[in-house]
């Protein structure tokens, strides 16, 4: 067999698109080859020539075909603290970070959030330093969003700027590097290196544990870039590192990737294929968290608490969670729809599921908050609202994506389910969960919507009466299903009117449904002071909702007899005065714990 046949041939039994074998042709044109899964090619202007004779030099004694099949072969699971080999055209020192500094900016959602701390564990364990002052950066790191139109022209927005700060940098210095992660490095890929020649690393979402690699040949004056979405890797041997040393809570990555391909979605195409990361490492993750000391970010005597309070489990559609890790894990029965749910894809088997992983996680730390986010409507298991119901712990708020109130519409972005399934899902929730704080994603404007429709999805909002809402223009995606298949035919000013009309109608009934807190009792988590002012402290109640209130002396129901500052990571009772959309206000009753706490409605 010719070597490139197989090569070609792992590339395809690991799953790998057809980008694979573009990326490892146009290496060889390069010339500038790093490795099978990137792309390293250079502009003349940039190659700096002492660097480009040495790498010369060095490529003349580059990869060998074994090198390529290792690097083809599946993620093994490696200790945390390993630090990868280097190819053979660079050596350790050039791998590992000399102290260069790292800044980090993150865009989008909290998917991007989890993965810039995966980003920064993989950076620091490589000699990568972190700095939070953009003049000092040696290195800055654009963690993107793709979702919609805007959130890349923020970003290219933010690379012009940058571009002036590259181009002001003193030669005294070592020069420059920006690179751009995440989904918008992996739908533009080549646009993003030859629009914006100041772009030295790309890395789509499957390739961080390549960023040490990348940034070494970007130090030679290359660009390199790895797209290459995997089949597999979910990271389950990088421990996210936090920055906020007061943060209370964290997110926990238990997926990555989706199957569902609603019409509309860029994200199947940025993140790839759905994988679930195994329980176990999810647990191990979660246990680490309910040890690290949340440190308050004033002056203070107390040294700081032990433990965060809250974790997020974070997925594209986290009920679809499957851990196929291991065999005996397969034995398990096949999923049941809800009534009146359908999905796009072949009917997946066995696996450990999300409820087994709430209910695990929620037993780690009794006084651990546990949220997820985003379950899709389609496979809500009762087992799943079972617990939520029954754990003090889970809290009593789910995130139900609806983005249309019109059969028409949800049939047209594939959603796999009518208005009437997604209400009486709704009905069944409300039932299953007395009390639950129900939140939703709306998107305005998609293609084909009438004003009928429109009045449909306020219809919705008026039914349902959700206490959180994010509510979006449609903005057309290239590659979508509704880019091949449908027209983009609202007109931008009909779409921004709608919108309007249904962020007016949520915030009416968001503001009724806050406003049966007022004169209730709640449990609030303390995050730290309110950005408003100084003599305020806020922090969220179970419903996730906003609770701001005034920093003052309280007693502690362990400790009676004690009076009390609140602290970050405290669990306090706060009586609740008044309500908007967004927020509720209230007087502080004492510092207490969640197992100790009572509610009152
Ligand atoms: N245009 C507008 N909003 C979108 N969303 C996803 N794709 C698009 C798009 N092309 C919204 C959906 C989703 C949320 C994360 O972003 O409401 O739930
Ligand atoms: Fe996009 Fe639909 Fe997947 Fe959510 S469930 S990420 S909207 S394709």
């Amino acid at each position: 067999m010719h070597p490139l046949q197989c090569v070609l041939q792992v590339q395809r039994s690991l799953g790998w698109g057809p980008l694979a074998s573009v990326s490892w042709l146009s290496l060889r044109m390069c010339r500038a080859h790093s490795s099978l899964s990137s792309t390293t090619c250079s502009s003349p202007e940039r190659q700096e020539d002492g660097a480009r004779k040495d790498f010369s030099s060095r490529l003349a004694a580059g990869p060998t075909f074994q090198h390529f099949l290792k690097s083809a072969s599946a993620p093994q699971e490696k200790l945390s603290s390993e630090v990868e080999d280097p190819p053979p055209y660079l050596t350790m020192d050039e791998l590992l970070g000399r102290q260069r500094k790292v800044y980090l900016e993150t865009y989008g959602c909290q998917m991007n959030v989890n993965d810039t701390e995966i980003a920064w564990s993989i950076l620091q364990k490589s000699g990568y330093l972190r700095t939070s002052n953009l003049q000092e950066a040696d290195v800055i790191l654009l963690v993107t969003c793709s979702i919609r139109e805007k959130a890349e022209q923020t970003i290219w927005n933010r690379l012009h700027q940058l571009k002036a700060l590259k181009t002001r940098r003193p030669r005294s210095r070592v020069p420059l590097r920006i690179g751009i992660l995440g989904c918008m490095a992996e739908r533009l890929k080549e646009e993003i290196l030859n629009r914006e020649k100041m772009v030295d690393v790309l890395a789509g979402p499957d390739a961080y544990r390549d960023l040490p690699r990348l940034l070494a040949v970007a130090e030679s004056g290359q660009q390199a870039a790895n797209v290459l979405l995997s089949l597999d890797e979910t990271y389950a041997d990088v421990m996210p590192v936090q920055t906020n040393p007061s943060a209370t809570s964290a997110f926990v990555s238990i997926m990555r990737g989706c199957d569902n391909m609603c019409s509309y979605c860029i994200v199947p195409f940025t993140r790839g294929r759905e994988r679930s990361r195994p329980v176990a490492s999810i647990l191990e993750e979660v246990k680490k968290l309910s040890e690290q000391v949340i440190r308050p970010p004033w002056p203070s005597k107390v040294l700081g608490l032990q433990g965060l309070k809250e974790v997020t489990l974070l997925g594209q559609n986290v009920n679809s969670f499957r851990d196929n890790s291991e065999v005996q894990f397969n034995n398990a029965v096949s999923t049941n729809l809800s009534r009146g749910f359908t999905t796009n894809y072949k009917a997946k088997q066995g696996g450990l599921r999300f409820a087994h992983l709430l209910d695990q996680v929620s037993r780690v730390d009794p006084e651990m908050r546990i949220r997820f986010t985003s379950p899709h409507p389609k496979d809500f298991p009762d087992e799943v609202l079972q617990l939520i119901h029954e754990r003090d712990n889970i809290c009593k708020q789910i995130h139900l994506p609806a983005q249309s109130g019109s059969s028409r519409v949800l049939e047209a972005m594939r959603r796999g389910y009518s208005r009437e399934a997604y209400v009486e899902l709704v009905h069944h929730i409300r039932e299953s969960i007395p009390g639950v704080s129900l939140s939703s994603d709306f998107i305005a404007g998609f293609c084909g919507e009438t004003e009928e429709d429109h009045v449909q999805t306020v219809s919705l909002l008026r039914e349902v009466q959700y206490n959180m809402g994010f509510l979006f223009a449609y903005s057309m995606r290239q590659k979508t299903r509704a880019y091949h298949r449908l027209k983009d035919d609202v007109p931008e000013e009909v779409k921004l009117r709608r919108l309007e009309e249904l962020i007016t109608v949520f915030r009416e009934e968001a503001t009724k449904a806050n406003q049966i807190s007022v004169g209730c009792t709640q449990l609030v988590l303390v995050e730290g002071l309110s950005k408003r002012s100084v003599t305020d402290l806020c922090g969220r109640n179970d419903g996730n909702l906003k609770v701001i209130f005034p920093d003052a002396e309280m007693e502690d129901v362990n400790n009676p007899g004690l009076r009390v500052r609140a602290q970050p990571g405290d669990y306090v009772l706060v009586k609740i005065t008044s309500a908007s959309s967004q927020t509720l206000r209230g007087h502080v009753l004492c510092r207490t714990t969640l197992k100790d706490s009572s509610e009152n409605c």
